[in-house]
């Protein structure tokens, strides 16, 4: 079997939610560069614009938090390609500062007590309901075809607990790591396979572009055995990997993609 066969995503009809910016515009990319035709649903109309001309992909400005406008731009993205292959559910809000500060003294006001329920309600909005969301939309329209991909972005903080972002991140991404099983085996018999991306730490735009900074990078890359953040080029290989035939066989798998961060600490 050749890589250009076991990996080809080419004429695929993708959607990517928050493909924008960061790990979402990498899956955009990789997909468009190898030919898939690819729609981007993102509501920084801004990012939006400049970054779909980029690399030759469509646009809809929405909030997926907006269930209704969510169904209808995925409607419309259908009615207009006549077919859904590969769902990206990648819109999602940073989590941090956690209760620690990088220096590991106590942030007072990010203690569990101290937290916002409004916090909270931002999260699961956006983390989990949005994504049931996602997954309901994706369902409808594969269900009518010939099956499809669906790839969720949750996090190593669904299965590990974190200091530097919040108790409610880290319970959404668990949250959702676990919709993503439940919608794999239900989804199973109509050929949808729903897996999860879960990354480390990744220089993305989050969290109003926090891991950019260099003392940020530099305190969080010493708990990372490979002892850097993530890059978006890092991840586009699963994203290829996942939307094509070489992972025709996975269903409700979560690939992990941390530079080893899970392992624990080499310090
Ligand atoms: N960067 C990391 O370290 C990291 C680690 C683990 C998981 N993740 C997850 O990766 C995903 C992408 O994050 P990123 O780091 O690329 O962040 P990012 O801020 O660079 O990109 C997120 C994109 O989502 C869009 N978005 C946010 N809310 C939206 C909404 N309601 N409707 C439509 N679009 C919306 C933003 O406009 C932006 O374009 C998120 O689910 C995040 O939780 C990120």
């Amino acid at each position: 079997m050749k890589a250009s066969s076991l990996f080809d995503v080419s004429d695929l009809v993708t959607v990517v939610t928050g493909g924008a910016s960061g790990i979402g515009l990498a899956y955009a990319e990789a997909m468009a560069d190898n030919g898939a035709s690819v729609t981007i649903f993102d509501l920084d109309q801004r990012r939006l614009d400049a970054e779909a001309k980029r690399i030759g992909a469509q646009r809809v400005l929405v909030d997926v938090t907006d269930r209704n406008a969510l169904h209808r731009a995925f409607d419309e993205t259908v009615q207009k390609h006549r077919r859904l292959d590969v769902v990206f559910a990648n819109a999602g809000i940073g989590g941090g500062p956690g209760f620690l500060a990088l220096d590991g003294t106590r942030n007072v006001g990010r203690a569990f007590e101290a937290l916002d329920p409004d916090y909270w309600d931002r999260i699961f909005k956006l983390d989990v309901e949005a994504l049931f969301s996602t997954l309901q939309a994706a369902a409808k329209h594969m269900k009518t075809g010939k099956g499809g991909r669906i790839i969720v972005t949750t996090s190593i903080s669904a299965v590990k607990t974190e200091t530097v972002v919040g108790a409610p991140y880290v319970a959404a991404k668990a949250a959702a790591a676990h919709l993503v099983r439940q919608a794999a085996l239900e989804l199973a018999e109509y050929d949808i396979l729903v897996n999860a991306i879960a990354p480390g730490p990744f220089v993305t735009n989050i969290s109003g572009g926090r891991l950019q900074d260099k003392e940020v990078q530099a305190a969080l890359a010493k708990h990372c055995p490979l002892k850097r953040l993530g890059h978006t080029d890092d991840i586009q290989g699963l994203a290829l990997f996942l939307a094509s035939p070489a992972s025709k066989y996975m269903t409700g798998a979560s690939l992990t993609v941390d530079g080893g961060t899970t392992l624990g600490s080499l310090e």
